[in-house]
């Protein structure tokens, strides 16, 4: 009995003894060229490293190798039918990705990259099965994030990176967030600061014309529309989302704490509609970014300054900040229905589904 004990601890705890994680700093030229030199050694060996994007900090492998993408759905837990965007350096890399480059492919990508826009595309053979789920289509992106872009042409090979957080957890926006939830599971965290963007990329089909939005963001549909013509609008209501886009379930990018988006006249009418949410005022934090409240006792409040780039930025961090504070409640004061706040928006209604 002992030896059987014995032998079933070393089978089932050798594979999850954590890994030590380095983290790299970029901020000086020294420090920026040994840390990609390290990375690109990395995903050379088929390995998962974290990197920074303008978006979201990014869970990276070599796009064109199945098993080090394995790796990937591995440490997020991340479901196999999700796709991954395949991250690149250039317009000529995105097109080796894809078997077909449509005029409109080539204007928004011209607009638009380096960027916070992916474009699905159908796919070319050599990406392999995992990165796309199967599916015959594959989204490309070229992020603006100088780092991504260094290791992506130090590599020669474009970059299969989701975000780097466990599944259906709020995306890092710092290498601290990245570290509090892969700590032990990856070698390497590489600190590019904090993303400028904030949120993930918009996704926009172009498989279908109009060109569809699959996951809205700071490239808006305004945007697109005026460099591309007619766009098709998210809708709740597609048939099959799980088969178009993933990041479309209706429930994603949650913080621990219930979350609900509310508007308010002024602090009386806040305090009132807390109240029938049962929740303690010392676990209720406050996200407010146009109606500050003041005096009612709610000591967790902060502000994001009210401009739709200042808040995407913002949020994330917040959320991430919230959650690590225990707190129970998470009250977002609504953002304006305006385009530029649409991908805000839609983050925000899908924390709180
Ligand atoms: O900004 C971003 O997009 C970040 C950074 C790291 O680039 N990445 C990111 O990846 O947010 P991820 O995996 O967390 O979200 C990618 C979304 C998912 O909703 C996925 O379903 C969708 O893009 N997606 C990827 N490939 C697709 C495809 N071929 N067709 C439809 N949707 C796709
Ligand atoms: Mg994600």
């Amino acid at each position: 009995m002992f030896s059987v004990g014995c032998w079933m601890l070393v089978v089932f705890h050798f594979p999850f003894r954590p890994m030590k994680t380095e983290i790299l700093s970029t901020h000086t030229p020294a420090l920026f060229a040994a840390a990609v030199k390290r990375a690109s050694e990395l995903l050379c060996a088929g390995e998962v490293v974290a990197l920074p994007t303008e978006t979201v900090y990014g869970l990276a492998a070599n796009a064109l190798d199945e098993k080090a993408v394995a790796k990937i759905f591995q440490i997020k837990g991340r479901p196999t039918h999700n796709p991954i965007i395949v991250h690149v350096a250039s317009n000529e890399m995105a097109q080796l990705c894809v078997t077909k480059w449509p005029a409109v492919a080539e204007k928004l990508s011209r607009a638009f990259w380096p960027g916070p826009l992916t474009l699905v595309l159908p796919r070319a053979k050599k990406i392999p099965d995992n990165v796309t789920a199967g599916g015959a289509t594959v989204g490309v992106r070229w992020p603006g994030h100088p780092f991504m872009q260094a290791v992506i042409r130090e590599c020669g090979f474009p970059l299969a990176a989701p975000s780097a957080n466990l599944s259906n957890q709020i995306s890092p926006t710092n290498a601290e967030h990245v570290r509090t939830q892969l700590a032990g599971k990856i070698s390497l965290i590489v600190d590019g600061g904090q993303s400028q963007v904030g949120i993930e990329s918009t996704v926009l089909d172009l498989t279908v014309s109009p060109p569809r939005i699959l996951r809205p963001g700071m490239i808006h549909a305004e945007s697109l529309a005026a460099v591309a013509g007619n766009i098709q609008h998210p809708t709740s209501n597609i048939q099959h989302p799980i088969l178009r886009s993933p990041g479309l379930l209706k429930k994603h990018y949650s913080p621990k704490a219930k979350l609900v988006v509310l508007n308010w006249h002024d602090d009386a009418d806040l305090s009132a509609q807390l109240s029938t949410l049962n929740s303690q005022l010392s676990t209720c934090f406050i996200i407010a970014h146009a109606k500050i409240p003041a005096g009612f006792g709610a000591e967790n409040v902060s502000v994001i300054p009210h401009d739709a780039e200042a808040f995407a930025r913002a949020l994330y961090a917040e959320l991430h900040r919230c959650d690590a504070a225990g707190a129970k409640l998470i009250v977002v004061e609504a953002p304006p229905d305006l385009p530029e706040w649409s991908g805000i928006a839609d983050r925000l209604r899908r924390a709180a589904a």
